[in-house]
């Protein structure tokens, strides 16, 4: 898909409506991981470097239409060192700014306008702007009116970040080099059908990990305690691994995985299969077994895929093993140059981030659905407004 890209615009003296996915972790007041604020620089100095007049545009959360402050923006302002305006919809800003200067608006899903995409709200949020630029990739699978109401009133056009995970993300779907081995972890198939069914087409093998995998265990008759596991899609996992069978890619599930008695960080690890799991174990993450034969997966492969861990990645270091060993293998092969790599998904990021490892990956999306979405061939509609035609 072409797009239209700020390359050749003029923007000096232009006030810009800048969409960012800002949508960061948050502990205590203070960002955990600024990774997606990262990535929009490049496209933010550009354009202050231009003379252009910014106000970012963002949302932290799901405030669902109300102006609750504890999804203020406030967190992403003082770490950036730059003026909230405290409502996204007061104009009087403007009357202050100097060429170059950068403002960030508070967040948008204050009104219930965004996630409708009501015309109106759009049409406030776009007054008094010249431009409109769209670099939030994250969040451009939804048809709000900051990603696609403004682009429909104003000149829009896709920011670098974005244009950029247009270009990697097609370049590895388009012309892989194989085989290829997607990894695809997270809690719900429910969620992941689509993925699932797009990576078994495109696929050599895929591996199907974290309580997603604890699903197909349980459709094939494996013991799965008292594990996160969705017993009404039984059915779906069964027909996902027919589907994977007739695109001649080969599904490696859990064969064994890191359980405990209570669901806690610090709770007693012990390694079970399938058939030794009993009714009160709890899954947190994959086995020994398990561990050893992905990693040795992701050496055989010329690319890798990667969405969702495979256990609970947080609780470390006792229920990071899993995650931690897959993370450190393929940024080991890519390193060695023996692998293309593409990652995404907030989790799967932070873990790379976590073993320190993210700076050897060949490609790290900012997206999370959005990156599903893209991978899964679905039009994100945030994009699809800004084609060049
Ligand atoms: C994300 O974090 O994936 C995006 O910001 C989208 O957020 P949402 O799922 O709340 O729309």
């Amino acid at each position: 898909m072409k797009l239209r890209k700020i390359d050749n615009i003029d923007v000096r003296g232009k006030f810009i409506l800048l969409r960012d996915d800002f949508n960061v972790q948050i502990v205590n007041g203070k960002i955990t991981d600024a990774f997606r604020i990262e990535q929009s620089m490049p496209t933010i100095n550009a354009l202050r470097t231009a003379g252009a007049k910014v106000a970012i545009c963002a949302h932290l959360g799901r405030p669902k239409g109300t102006k609750n402050m504890e999804f203020s923006m406030a967190p992403v302002a003082d770490y950036m060192k730059i003026p909230l305006i405290k409502d996204c919809l007061d104009k009087d800003f403007m009357k202050e700014m100097n060429d170059g200067d950068l403002v960030l608006l508070e967040n948008v899903r204050f009104y219930p306008g965004e996630e409708s995409n009501d015309p109106d709200f759009a049409k406030k949020l776009a007054e008094g702007f010249d431009i409109f630029i769209n670099d939030a990739f994250a969040v451009s699978h939804r048809a709000h009116a900051s990603t696609v109401g403004v682009a429909e009133i104003l000149p829009s056009y896709a920011g670098k970040l974005l244009a950029s995970e247009i270009e990697q993300l097609s370049a590895v779907m388009e012309d892989p080099k194989r085989p290829l081995l997607s990894i695809v972890a997270g809690s719900k198939v429910s969620t992941k059908i689509g993925v699932l069914k797009a990576l078994a087409k495109l696929s050599d093998k895929m591996i199907i990990g974290g309580a997603l995998g604890t699903t197909f265990n349980y459709a094939l008759g494996g013991k799965v305690g008292n594990s996160l596991y969705e017993a009404d899609h039984k059915d779906t996992a069964l027909e996902i691994l027919e589907y994977a069978k007739e695109n001649n890619c080969e599904v490696l599930l859990p064969l064994d995985k890191g359980v405990a008695k209570e669901f806690t960080p610090t709770a007693k690890r012990e390694n079970k299969n399938f058939t030794e799991m009993e009714d009160d174990d709890i899954i947190i993450d994959a086995g020994e077994e398990t561990t050893k034969r992905d990693t040795d997966a992701i050496r055989n492969a010329a690319t890798v895929i990667w969405n969702g861990t495979v256990g609970m990645a947080e609780w470390q270091p006792t229920w990071s093993y899993g995650s931690f060993a897959i993370a450190r293998t393929i940024a080991e092969q890519t390193r060695a140059g023996k692998l293309e790599s593409i990652v995404g998904g907030g989790d799967t990021v932070a873990a790379l981030t976590a073993c320190g490892v993210k700076d050897d990956i060949t490609y790290v999306s900012t997206g999370g659905g959005a990156f599903l979405e893209f991978i899964e061939g679905r039009t994100l509609p945030g994009i699809a407004i800004l084609e060049d035609k």
